[in-house]
């Protein structure tokens, strides 16, 4: 068997692990890229967000044609040419990937496509097609990511019981589909496929879809989806799914009034994500896994075993590629002496739907749970001109202050294109921004962004595009 020693090995070709290893690079160190997949870029790139933001994208459109009506203007119902929307979505993520070859190219990262896997604190071998290479290391980086998570009575593979990889392969628009889940990946891929003409039945078995988000941030985009879907139904568990049958899937759900059986051509399951421990063999090594399954490290990313670090997925939520990328700099600037360190307090999280829902920070929830004393600033897009020009009315832009610091300390938007207004909250967490400094920034007119500025001069009462009487 072939040995290499290399100064840093990222296992994992993501967000996080490029990143890592480019920065790493960058640094001056000799890495090593691995990963199973022959193209780089882990499953956001692939199999993610990438592809799946093309297909939102395709989504958005279509909703937004058919809103226009309204203003006067009728397209007509879609025709959809299935193989040149998964053409499209393909080149997208050929692309990028790409770019990061080449990228690894220029900076001299080494990558190797092949399974790797720990033999032991300091051995790692790849297994490729034909043969197999030992590599030690200084340093390694773990950045093996996650996979969708199954339902425990559901044995075996069924082509058209579909995880969110293979329903991003869009090999099909089937007649009716249910999901199961109602988080991130259950909403967004229900509206993709709804959208494109798929009946869409959604169960959650908590009492809310995307549970954990301030609800005022989520019933907006609930009213749009229970228009776009059959039927929503939370408080309700899939007992049994019956694959018995040629052309449809018998699916038992139950709540607490009922027990019934529904067929349906297609089932999605996203019910969360695992950390890929197997697949590398942790359990060969002394490395320590915290009570949640997440390899365990600290702020600077280190596992216990003083060379080796773990980031993204693989060390626990938010399951956020962004968050990844940044814990992988910060991995990699460790191991090259500077003193970096991750820290959590401002992670943007978006929901890609239409409306998009964004939030950063301390949500409403969190702030209440944990007794932290809060003004709330808010600013409904009903005022704002440029919603109102493009039918976005129903969103709203939240703010958060600490009561005593008065500083930001969270926020969250709900509307079109929530997820970029989100990074101006972001921002002024990081800055330590109060809300004069939001209040007096000056904003372009006419925006959503000045949603942003007017929640701040809310609190500050000089706002002036709404009016509030005097008390
Ligand atoms: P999730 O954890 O967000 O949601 C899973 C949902 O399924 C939960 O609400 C849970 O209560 C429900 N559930 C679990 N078992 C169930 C069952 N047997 N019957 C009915 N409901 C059940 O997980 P999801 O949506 O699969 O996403 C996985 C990860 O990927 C998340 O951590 C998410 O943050 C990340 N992701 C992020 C995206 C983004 O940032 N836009 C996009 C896609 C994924």
């Amino acid at each position: 068997m072939d040995k290499k020693h290399f100064q840093v090995v990222v296992v994992g070709s993501g967000p996080g692990g490029y990143a890592a290893a480019f920065r790493a690079s960058d640094l001056g160190k000799e890495v090593l890229l691995i990963d199973r997949d022959a193209n780089l870029g882990g499953v956001c790139l692939n199999r993610g967000c990438i592809p799946s933001k093309s297909l939102l994208h395709i989504s958005k459109t279509i909703l937004d044609a058919h809103n226009l009506e309204e203003a006067g203007v009728s397209f007509g119902k879609p025709v959809v040419d299935l193989k040149k929307v998964r053409d499209h979505k393909n080149s997208i993520v050929k692309k990028l990937n790409l770019g990061i070859e080449q990228m690894a190219k220029a900076r001299g990262v080494k990558t190797i496509q092949g399974n790797a896997s720990f033999q032991s604190n300091n051995k790692i071998i790849i297994k490729m097609d034909k043969n197999s290479i030992l590599v030690t290391f200084d340093n390694c980086i773990i950045a093996a990511g996650s996979s969708s998570a199954g339902l425990s009575f559901l044995k075996a593979k069924h082509p058209r019981i579909l995880t969110s990889k293979t329903a991003l392969d869009l090999k099909e628009i089937p007649e009716s589909m249910l999901i199961v889940g109602g988080g991130v990946i259950g909403l967004e891929l229900g509206q993709v496929y709804s959208s494109l003409g798929t009946k869409v039945d959604l169960v959650e078995f908590l009492p809310e879809i995307a549970s954990g988000v301030d609800r005022d941030l989520i019933k907006p985009l609930e009213r749009d989806l229970k228009k776009q879907f059959r039927s929503i139904m939370t408080s309700t568990r899939v007992l049994d799914i019956d694959t018995s049958l040629k052309d449809k899937i018998l699916v038992i759900l139950e709540n607490e009034t009922t027990k019934q059986k529904k067929p349906y051509k297609s089932v999605l399951l996203a019910v969360g994500r695992q950390p890929n421990l197997e697949t590398i063999k942790t359990q060969n090594t002394d490395i320590k896994i915290n009570k949640e399954g997440f390899v365990k490290v600290n702020e600077q990313q280190r596992t216990n075993i003083e060379n080796i670090f773990a980031i993204g997925d693989i060390v626990g939520n938010p399951m956020l590629a962004h968050k990844a990328t940044h814990e992988g700099k910060v991995a990699a600037e460790v191991i090259c002496g500077l003193p970096s360190a991750f820290d959590k307090r401002a992670i943007p999280n978006v929901i890609y739907t239409e409306p998009e829902v964004a939030w950063v920070g301390i949500t409403e929830n969190e702030a209440k749970k944990n007794r932290i004393e809060y003004d709330k600033a808010e600013f409904p897009w009903a005022a704002s001109g440029r919603a109102i020009s493009t039918g976005s009315v129903t969103g709203k832009t939240k703010l958060l202050f600490n009561k005593e610091t008065k500083r930001i300390i969270g926020g969250g938007v709900v509307g079109t294109g929530a997820g970029d207004l989100v990074t101006e909250i972001t921002l002024g967490i990081e800055l330590g921004a109060d809300a004069e400094d939001i209040g007096l920034t000056i904003h372009p007119h006419p925006t959503t962004s000045e949603t942003i500025s007017g929640a701040a001069e809310v609190l500050e009462g000089t706002v002036t595009d709404l009016y509030f009487p005097k008390k």
